[in-house]
């Protein structure tokens, strides 16, 4: 399986670190390849570069690290290379606010993992993941000892569920699913699942199961 990496900015660079830490093979991309390139220096021969289009062809997953309304603008664009696809969507749908702080800019009672499986072309398989904790703790929490942080996940497809666990646990944290992609909104912002949400924290294992 080869997972892409689309997007290298607070999110991407981290997962895209904390995959390559743990053995996996990636491909990285931007619309900056030169960013991608600086990464993959970084990253001591573990990452291939690409672009945005060859990424979308050759990776079996898709992991979207990019603002929800450019997910949208990538699945009109791409919608071709992500059918049979595992795509992972960690967005939350915010903007800031004008004032310092964030808006959420779809309906309280939406969730952007609902509306991006909706834009999806048939056998693409979405995966709501990497999105639930502020990217500071995804880079300082990976691997954390005694017990690992959990990263929760929600999907409609177990086989792609189970492919995308095996990479949040390459990653340096343990997989919990919560359902469905209809349990999304649970582990987007402000969710009571989300660090930045009533959860308000990073949990083990044992603690999430206690939570779902
Ligand atoms: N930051 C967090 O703590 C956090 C936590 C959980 C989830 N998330 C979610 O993770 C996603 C990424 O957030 P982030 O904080 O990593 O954002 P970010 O630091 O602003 O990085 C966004 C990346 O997306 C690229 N990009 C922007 N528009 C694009 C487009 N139309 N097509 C392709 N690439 C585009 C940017 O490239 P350029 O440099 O070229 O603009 C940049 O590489 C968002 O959906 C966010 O809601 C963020």
């Amino acid at each position: 399986m080869k997972t892409a990496i689309i997007g290298l900015g607070n999110i991407g660079s981290r997962v895209a670190k904390n995959l390559a830490a743990g053995g996996q093979s990636i491909i990285i991309s931007e619309r900056n390849l030169a960013k991608a390139q600086q990464l993959a220096a970084e990253l001591d021969g573990k990452a291939e570069v690409m672009s945005i289009d060859d990424a979308a062809k050759k990776a079996d997953v898709i992991v979207l690290a990019i603002s929800f309304d450019a997910i949208k603008e990538f699945i009109a664009t791409h919608h071709g290379a992500v059918a049979g696809k595992i795509v992972v969507d960690p967005s939350n749908p915010i903007a800031p606010d004008g004032k310092g702080g964030y808006k959420k800019i779809i309906p309280a009672d939406q969730s952007s993992g609902k509306i991006i499986a909706g834009l999806l072309p048939e056998g693409a398989e979405l995966v709501k993941a990497f999105g639930t904790l502020r990217a500071e703790s995804l880079g300082s929490a990976a691997n954390r000892s005694p017990e690992r942080a959990v990263l929760f996940y929600a999907t409609d497809y177990p086989e792609a569920g189970r492919a995308v666990a095996k990479l949040i646990a390459a990653s340096g944290f343990d997989p919990v699913s919560v359902g469905g992609i209809d349990q999304s909104i649970r582990i987007e912002v402000g969710g009571d699942l989300h660090e930045l949400g009533k959860l308000g924290r990073l949990v083990s294992v044992k603690e999430a199961q206690a939570l779902i």
